[in-house]
């Protein structure tokens, strides 16, 4: 892949790119990941549903059927863990990728088209309309956005979530100053890259997830980003930050405002 050349940032790249990885996406990062990108997921759930609770003692109401924003949902991996956390949910997903939308509704329409839309298009610049989200969750769709691209996911984000309304997103990040950190880099920069020529004829396109992951450093820039919006929020670091997420809700009130 030319990158080199290209703004791997560039929207149709990152379309492209994915349209590509769609077929063998899940089992890739599955197995790549070591089943941790399954953990991760289950992790990014679980703290949407403690930043409910925590929203409700500021008395915050979420509804029983919740209406969820999966963005970046790709092929909907974050479904199961959502769906169980939050049976009578709907879940609208949008994802850029041609291909990974069609794989992703290929997937609804066997269990789960009651629950889900599926909308591709760009979170970005998609109008969404104001409250129209309970809750927003994200898995692994930060790392190739650029910081301005953060910022105007942080707004989007502002708009769609309804008063009292929470959020979670989780992205795999660099572990700067983990000891192991220097064999985790290799075996995502070099060893995978190997495998994925190896196994896929060639292929380089899952290796540019390592490049995205060490340029997207880990998910402090994107929580100042939701801060600036007057959102609350929290910060993780998940094994030894080879990942990092950012939970938390709307306040009902603006941050700092008298009633
Ligand atoms: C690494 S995948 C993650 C998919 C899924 N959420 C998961 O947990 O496996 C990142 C996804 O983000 C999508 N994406 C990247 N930029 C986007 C944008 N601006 N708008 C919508 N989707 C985007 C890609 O097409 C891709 O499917």
């Amino acid at each position: 892949m030319g990158e080199d050349h290209q703004d791997i940032y560039d929207p149709a790249f990152v379309a492209d790119l994915f349209d590509r990885c769609s077929a063998r996406y899940r089992w890739w990062s599955a197995v790549a990941s070591f089943g941790l990108v399954w953990v991760w997921r289950r992790a990014c759930v679980q703290r949407l549903g403690a930043m409910v609770l925590i929203a409700r003692l500021k008395g915050a109401e979420t509804p029983k059927a919740p209406r969820i924003l999966d963005l970046m949902a790709g092929t909907g991996e974050v479904w199961p863990h959502l769906l169980a956390r939050f049976p009578r949910a709907h879940v609208t997903a949008i994802d850029i990728s041609r291909a990974m939308h069609d794989e992703a509704v290929a997937r609804l329409h066997r269990a789960r088209s009651h629950a889900i839309t599926h909308i591709q298009t760009d979170a970005l610049t998609e109008p969404l309309p104001a409250a129209s989200a309970d809750l927003v969750i994200a898995t692994f769709g930060l790392k190739t956005l650029t910081q301005a691209g953060q910022s105007l996911l942080a707004a989007q984000i502002n708009t769609a979530l309804a008063p009292g309304g929470s959020f979670a997103l989780i992205e795999a990040s660099d572990p700067r100053g983990w000891a192991l950190r220097p064999l985790y880099l290799w075996y995502l920069t070099k060893i995978l890259p190997l495998v994925e020529r190896a196994l896929l004829r060639g292929a380089q396109d899952f290796s540019m997830i390592g490049t995205y992951t060490q340029r997207f450093g880990d998910c402090g820039h994107f929580a100042q980003q939701l801060r600036a919006q007057g959102l609350f929020l929290t910060e993780r670091r998940h094994f030894f930050g080879c990942a990092t997420s950012v939970s938390g809700f709307k306040p009902i009130a603006p941050l700092g405002a008298k009633p």
